[in-house]
């Protein structure tokens, strides 16, 4: 194992009818006047934005609001949220929506106190300082309620990057399990397999003996093995809901990823394909992940056999591991395929013209120099295959 540090100061609070303690909980963490940011109205339709302000109202602290938040959240909307808290002296900022609304949030709170342009922390800079945010979830999948990234699409040239910094980590997270039974059904499986993305992309690892993190990363996994077909057959089922909430954000806090390097190759590649077709961060991965862990299978074949056999349930064979390997990754796309996700480029809405544009952007930006690298370093060709491998 690795040496590492690890701070995650997130405050939960879990379960039905949490989010009646917003206020109090804004209070808690030091907020005075508040931005309430939210995404493209579902919050407003379930009532649930409502009962937000109710809870800030009897506390008395004031908020302004900014709602329109867009899937694969914009840098448009970062600027006018900086200059609305600005204008009106906010001191916290707090998410009522999903990953991207969260995401959103973390930006805001990091430009209002920066003096540059906030775009600087996408390209690089670790964040130092931000306002305080807080977080009302309402789907399982990004993570982003328990960890120090937010993930931003810039408008000028769409291309999405990441920032990340423990000053951004929520202060506090409100996560009710029965918020997310409204999700339509692909938004849920979306979000599943963005879940699983974030366990995968940790088991794929170079780091030897990391016993306790695979063990972690393989309760969640099989948790989430169990419990998608369940929600998926049965929205309204709260104790699947329950779970899958709880994982979704284990699995992203980082707490199954120290003391190990990780891959986020699969991120990577599929970031430029929500950032050029607008898809579903979950359903991009759900095209991607096959494609890449076939080709990078044999860089540790019995990392990937371990999985298949620990998982999947796949035999064991000791004299063609690759055998094993390769039934396991090919249960994880029956899997991804059987809650409703999209199997090749055409489903997704993706087109095999664009790889040389999508190769260009995922291997030169970002400060990259031709390759990005994680449980294996791919260069060009290597991405150009992987994406013609999805078509
Ligand atoms: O905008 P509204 O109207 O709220 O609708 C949203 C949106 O259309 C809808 N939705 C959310 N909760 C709902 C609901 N509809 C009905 N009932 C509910 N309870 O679902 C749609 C998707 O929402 P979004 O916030 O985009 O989903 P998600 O949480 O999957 O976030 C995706 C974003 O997170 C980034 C992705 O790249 C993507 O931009 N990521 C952020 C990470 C992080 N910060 O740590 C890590 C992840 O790997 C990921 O990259
Ligand atoms: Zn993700």
């Amino acid at each position: 194992m690795e040496n590492f540090t690890f701070y995650s100061p997130t405050f939960f609070a879990f379960g039905k009818d949490a989010e009646k303690d917003t206020g109090k909980l804004v209070r808690r963490f030091g907020g005075t006047k508040v931005l309430i940011h939210y995404g493209g109205g579902s919050v407003v339709r379930s009532g649930l934005l409502d009962r937000v302000k109710a809870s800030l109202e009897q506390e008395e602290i004031p908020y302004i609001e900014l709602g329109g938040v867009k899937p694969n959240p914009r840098s448009g909307l970062v600027y006018e949220g900086i200059d609305l808290c600005r204008a009106n002296g906010v001191d916290f900022v707090l998410a009522v929506g999903g990953g991207s609304t969260i995401d959103s949030a973390k930006a805001i709170a990091a430009g209002v106190v920066y003096d540059g342009d906030f775009w600087d922390f996408y390209s690089g800079k670790y964040i130092e300082e931000a306002l305080p945010v807080g977080t009302i979830l309402t789907i399982a999948a990004a993570g982003s309620e328990g960890s120090p990234d937010s993930v931003i699409t810039n408008e000028n040239g769409m291309f999405k990057r990441g920032a990340t910094g423990d000053a951004i980590r929520p202060k506090f997270s409100i996560l009710n399990p029965a918020l997310t039974q409204t999700l339509p059904p692909y938004q849920t499986a979306c979000g599943i397999t963005d879940i699983m993305a974030h366990l995968y992309e940790r088991y794929l690892t170079n780091t030897p003996e990391v016993e306790v993190t695979d063990r972690l990363i393989e309760a969640l996994l099989l948790t989430m093995v169990h419990e998608g077909p369940r929600v998926i057959e049965d929205p309204n089922n709260y104790e699947a809901r329950a779970n899958i909430m709880w994982a979704g954000m284990m699995a992203h806090n980082n707490s199954c990823g120290v003391g190990r390097s990780q891959d986020w190759n699969s991120h990577n590649i599929e970031h430029e394909l929500s950032a050029l077709y607008d898809c579903a961060h979950g359903a991009g991965l759900a095209v991607t992940m096959p494609a890449v862990f076939t080709y990078v299978m044999q860089h540790d074949v019995m990392r990937f056999a371990q999985i298949a056999v620990r998982l999947w349930g796949c035999q064991m064979d000791f004299a063609h591991p690759e055998v094993t390997a390769k039934a396991g990754i090919e249960a994880f796309r029956r899997f991804l395929i059987s809650i409703g996700m999209p199997k090749n480029f055409e489903e997704l809405g993706a087109k095999e013209e664009d790889i040389p544009k999508l190769v260009k952007t995922l291997c030169y930006g970002d400060g990259r120099t031709g390759s990005i690298s994680g449980f294996v370093t791919l260069n060009e060709e290597d991405c150009a295959n992987i994406y013609k491998m999805m078509v």
